[in-house]
Order: C-alpha cells, then structure tokens, then sequence
C-alpha cells in the first residue's frame, strides 16, 4: 500500500505542530524553573541584607542537613526539601537580632524568650505563599525547634510527627550553633558539639539521625565541611543568564494589599498612574 502525497504531508504538519507543542512546554518549564530560583535566591540575600552572620549560619547549616541527608541516602526530593528549611529556618528572626532559645537559654528575659518562641511561626508565615510551590517549606521551618520527646516548640510535636527536614536540620542547626560564635560568646570545639548531639539523643533530636550524623564517616565530612566554610564570603553572583530574547515576563498580579487585587484595582476609580503601582 502506497501512501499519497497529502497524506504524508498531513502527517508531517501533525509531527510538527507536536514538536512545537513539547518546545514550548519546555520553554515554560524552564522559565518557572528560573524565576522559582530567582524568588528564593532574594529571600536568601533579603536574609543576608539583614545580617550577613545569619546569612553565614544557615549556609553552614544547610551544608551540614546535605550531608547527613545524603547519608540517609533520601530521595533527590527529600534532599532538595531539607536544603530549603535549612537555609530558611531562621527567616522568622529577619526582623530583629534575637538569638536561639537553645544558644543562650539563661540570658534571655521571659520577654525575649516570648519573641524567640514566634520565630518558628513568623518564618512559617513569611513562606506560606510559597506554599503552593513547595508544601513541605512553612511546616519544616514552624517545626525546626520541636523536640523528639514533645517538649519543643511551638506546637509540643514529638517523634515522627516532626517533619523529617526539621529533624534533619535540628542537629545541623545545633552543631553549627556551638561550633561557631556567636556576639556574646566564642565558638566551642567540635567535641562539645559531639557531646551535645550525643547529651540530647532521643531528648532533642531523632536518636537515628545523631546515630548517623556522628557516625565516623558521615562525621568526618562535616569536621571537613566546617573547616572549608570557615573562611566564608558571599560569593560574587554573576547576572542570571540563559533567557530567550522573545520569552517575556508576565506582568503579573501579586498580593500585597489586603482584601484588593490588581485587576479589581484597575477598574476602581483610583487615579494612581498604573507604573506607580
Ligand atoms: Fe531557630
């Protein structure tokens, strides 16, 4: 059987417009993937801004929450999840240089350690619009200070109910708390850390993940780690590149004032200059 010529012909233009379809798809899909980075990468810098010790600290810990999760051996998923609570767990002290409950526990007015005790749940708050991106992000920073007897805070959680990332980042977060100094005090060794993980096994932290955590080669890479990030400086970052010259940037509608949204706006009879907006 011999097909015609405008059979062939019709079947190439199906082919065609098919390629065309999954082109474009992979565009969008690289773009979000671009401007997802984009968003996170200026809520680190806001962080940075803010206080560059900070900025230092939850780099530090997030190199340590890697380490002891590709220890577990988790899925790319899991890894990338703990990566994000890691570097934003503390967002909720953006605002104001107060410092953990756990670092300093007997300096701190019961004022003081009120505001400590919120910053799990501003930082959840901050990240709740990112929520529908990443759903794992609000819950794993509200719950990076629960303990795994039930005795943290904000919500008392215990065990396996805390979710895996502020487990993981728990013992990262602590570790680098005591290994690095902090205004009032000077770092302690590594020992110390070692003991306090140790001191707070099934207490504070998951007994399995300090198992491993201290476990001699998994340790060995976080002593490591910690002496190559001594010396940390924010990297110069080169402009993002890789955008198409036709893929342009929606203009789009965010929320930022209560109860009105951009569209409704631009019916209103507002007369503020839509550029000013
Ligand atoms: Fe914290």
């Amino acid at each position: 059987m011999t097909l015609s010529r405008a059979t062939l012909a019709g079947a190439s233009a199906t082919a065609a417009a098919a390629a065309a379809i999954l082109i474009r798809r992979e565009q969008t899909r690289r773009a979000t993937e671009r401007f997802a980075a984009a968003a996170l990468e200026t809520l680190l810098k806001a962080i940075d801004a803010n206080d560059a010790d900070t900025g230092a600290h939850v780099r530090r810990v997030a190199t340590y929450a890697l380490i002891l999760a590709d220890a577990a051996d988790l899925s790319e998923h899991d890894c990338k999840s703990i990566e994000r609570v890691a570097l934003f767990h503390d967002i909720g002290k953006i605002h104001e240089a107060i410092e953990d409950i756990v670092r300093e526990p007997n300096s701190l007015s019961p004022g003081e350690r009120r505001a400590i005790a919120k910053h799990p749940t501003v930082g959840a708050s901050v990240l709740e619009p990112l929520r529908v991106f990443y759903p794992d992000l609000p819950d794993g920073v509200m719950a990076h200070h629960e303990r795994w007897d039930g005795k943290g805070y904000p919500r008392g959680l215990k065990g396996r109910r805390i979710p895996l990332s502020a487990r993981v980042v728990a013992i990262a977060d602590t570790f680098d708390a005591i290994t690095h100094g902090r205004p009032y005090r000077s770092g302690q060794t590594a020992a110390v850390a070692r003991r306090a993980l140790i001191d707070g096994r099934g207490l504070q932290f998951d007994p399995e993940l300090v198992d491993l955590f201290l476990f001699p080669p998994v340790y060995a890479r976080v002593t490591r780690a910690e002496h190559a990030l001594e010396e940390w400086k924010p990297p110069v970052q080169k402009r993002r590149t890789g955008r198409e010259e036709d893929e342009s940037v929606p203009d789009i509608t965010f929320r930022w004032r209560p109860g009105r949204s951009a569209s409704r706006e631009r019916q209103s009879s507002d007369p503020m200059p839509q550029t000013a907006r």
